[in-house]
């Protein structure tokens, strides 16, 4: 009663004395009652967009913009009956198909998809969420590793079968010349535990050579397909084999040639796919480096992040990152930590902070929300980490993870609530937040944007396809979202960049489409953090969006001018193939 009467529409009443005498009659297709409610019917589901946080976005596209967007559609919905709709047969033969379906299974089938073809050349904005040693596949890692002169390989174990293979502890080192062995391969049973072997000899040796070498690598850090579907093995055990395959890339990303090369091929694949700025969560305990022609790790702190300002720059001169606008980094601890080792963390990222202003951004905590501790009981690390700052005159707002669960009212899920009174500037993951009308407005109220990875919670258990996925439902509550992609190298995606997690929304949401999409790209760019800014700055910027000359609404009106082009590339590409609807 109360939407209808906000309408100013009253709800249709039958009489019963005409109910008695229409027993005769048939339904009247246009009577003024049936239009009546018609009408209505449209002006209720019209209030109801009102709501979404893309309603402006939504309400401002160029006629080009909207062309796309319905060509964008007809192109979707073509292919969901057309591509995707498939019955399996009885006899085995052909296994059914649906829009939608888990992605492992969808994975190999979407790069045939005109769709696909869209959304890879999107401009995508920024990537806000994503973790260092995740973010490109392993495979050309390791083949930067194997051919860097003087890489070397070491496991615990002999790998000599399947068990050992899953249970060795691999180490990745340079050397220098100095140490020499005659054993040549790792995967033997008399190879000696934690021998060095020169990289190219243990790959050569290796059974199955490189292509068996990598696949042995890509085992342990990644979740094979057939493993993520699984649903049935649950939050902590698919928590127990992903946490494992940080492990092997401890050594991967150390030796400065090997940094600077993965650097230069991630960034290179980052600014392909249509991202060009990107916040990315490391530091704590990981930023370690091992100087060109060295072997030893440097104790200079400061040796790993001169490194990442040089390859920013490096990249931003060359062809491929000319529309490259940068990187920062979220120093991020892990979460089941002491109180006494993440305060001597804090105060590592404190003298960082001061040495490198530009290139930190943030801090956030990690790692499985259950089974670390809760922000309530780091209260007293954030409580003073902030005195510190503020002592300190630094710039360093907090970027939590938080939500990533399907609990409700436990400790993971009331993470919600101390990242809001932390006054997050964003929510990584923020997954259970769409249970809480209070939380919904209150993160509407204070402009904290969830960065969603919906491949990620997918493959982690919270969501068993994407169909599942609440970001609809924060979408049309009105919060501020963004897509991210989390850990695409470990996650099955075997990409770096967000085409994935983009093809995956808009294929799988019917009230998203192109145009929803780009509301989420562009704000990416609102809500990220391109500079150190107070509170106040900070919300300025993300309301006024493209309007002003910040630095923020700059990047914008670039985005702007980017998205706009995209949309005529697809009106020119596609348009004759799917005319508009008034001229059919
Ligand atoms: C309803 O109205 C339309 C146009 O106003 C007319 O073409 C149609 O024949 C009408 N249908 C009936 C069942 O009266
Ligand atoms: C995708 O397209 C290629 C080339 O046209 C074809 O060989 C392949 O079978 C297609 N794959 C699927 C799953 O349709
Ligand atoms: C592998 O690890 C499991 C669990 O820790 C242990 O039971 C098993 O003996 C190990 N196997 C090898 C070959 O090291
Ligand atoms: C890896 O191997 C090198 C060379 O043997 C050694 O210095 C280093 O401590 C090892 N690192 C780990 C994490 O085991
Ligand atoms: C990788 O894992 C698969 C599945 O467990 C196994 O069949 C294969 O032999 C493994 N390959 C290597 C090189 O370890
Ligand atoms: C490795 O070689 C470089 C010079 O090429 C030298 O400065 C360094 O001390 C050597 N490191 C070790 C551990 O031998
Ligand atoms: C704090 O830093 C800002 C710039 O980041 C500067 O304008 C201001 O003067 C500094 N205040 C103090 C007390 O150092
Ligand atoms: C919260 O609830 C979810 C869903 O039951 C569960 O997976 C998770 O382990 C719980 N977290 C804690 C800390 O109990
Ligand atoms: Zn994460």
């Amino acid at each position: 009663m109360r939407l209808l009467s906000i309408l100013g529409v009253a709800a249709v009443s039958i009489s019963g004395a005409s109910a008695a005498l229409a027993v005769e009659g048939e339904p009247d297709v246009n009577s003024t009652l049936v239009q009546e409610h018609l009408k209505n019917r449209e002006k209720l589901i019209a209030l109801e967009k009102t709501h979404r946080q893309d309603h402006i976005f939504r309400q401002s596209l160029s006629p080009t913009a909207k062309r796309a967007d319905e060509i964008v559609q007809a192109i979707r919905q073509y292919e969901i009956d057309n591509y995707w709709r498939v019955a399996a047969t009885p006899d085995g033969q052909v296994d059914e198909r649906f829009a939608g379906e888990p992605f492992p299974l969808a994975r190999p089938l979407i790069g045939n998809t005109t769709l696909w073809s869209v959304v890879k050349r999107m401009p995508k904005g920024a990537l806000l969420h994503a973790h260092l040693s995740a973010m490109l596949p392993y495979e050309k890692l390791l083949e930067i590793i194997i051919q860097t002169e003087g890489m070397e390989i070491s496991v615990d174990q002999p790998v000599d079968t399947q068990e050992a293979k899953m249970n060795a502890t691999i180490n990745f080192s340079h050397n220098n010349g100095t140490v020499t062995t005659d054993e040549k391969k790792i995967d033997s049973a008399d190879y000696t535990p934690n021998t060095q072997i020169p990289i190219k000899t243990a790959v050569d040796s290796f059974d199955g050579g490189e292509a068996g070498f990598i696949e042995f690598i890509k085992n342990k850090t990644t979740i094979p397909p057939e493993v993520s579907i699984r649903h049935e093995l649950g939050v902590d055990e698919i928590w127990r084999r992903f946490q494992a395959c940080f492990g092997p890339t401890d050594t991967m990303i150390q030796y400065e040639p090997v940094v600077r090369k993965f650097y230069q091929r991630l960034f290179e694949d980052l600014a392909n796919d249509g991202i060009n700025w990107v916040e990315i969560r490391s530091g704590g305990s990981s930023g370690k480096l091992v100087h060109d022609g060295d072997e030893e790790i440097d104790p200079d702190l400061d040796a790993w992040w001169y490194v990442l300002v040089e390859e920013i720059e490096n990249f931003k001169a060359t062809e491929a990152g000319k529309k490259f606008l940068g990187a920062r980094i979220i120093w991020s601890d892990a979460r089941g930590k002491s109180r006494a080792k993440i305060t001597k963390s804090m105060k590592i990222a404190l003298q960082r902070k001061q040495n490198f202003p530009e290139l930190f951004s943030g801090y956030d905590l990690l790692a499985q929300e259950d089974l670390g501790r809760p922000l309530s009981d780091l209260a007293p690390e954030l409580v003073w980490f902030r005195e510190q700052t503020e002592a300190l005159n630094l710039t360093i707002p907090y970027f939590f993870h938080a939500g990533e669960t399907l609990g409700d009212g436990n400790s993971t899920d009331d993470n919600l609530f101390d990242a809001l009174l932390f006054n997050t500037r964003r929510i990584g993951h923020g997954f259970s937040i769409y249970k809480h009308p209070n939380l919904i407005n209150q993160a509407i109220e204070q402009n904290v944007l969830i960065e969603v990875c919906p491949i990620s919670n997918e493959v982690l258990r919270l969501n068993e396809d994407i169909l599942h996925h609440p970001l609809p439902a924060m979408i049309a509550h009105g919060i501020p979202t963004a897509i991210s992609n989390d850990d695409p190298a470990m996650l099955g995606q075997d990409v770096a960049g967000l085409s994935y997690d983009f093809y995956e929304a808009i294929q799988a949401f019917d009230n998203l489409g192109l145009a929803g999409l780009g509301s989420l790209a562009q704000n990416s760019l609102r809500w990220s953090n391109f500079e150190d800014q107070s509170d106040k700055d900070w919300i300025q910027d993300i309301d006024r969006g493209a309007d002003g000359t910040s630095t923020k609404a700059k990047h914008i009106q670039a985005w702007n001018q980017d998205w706009e082009d995209f949309c005529k590339w697809i009106v020119d590409e596609y348009g004759s193939q799917y005319p508009a609807e008034e001229t059919l």
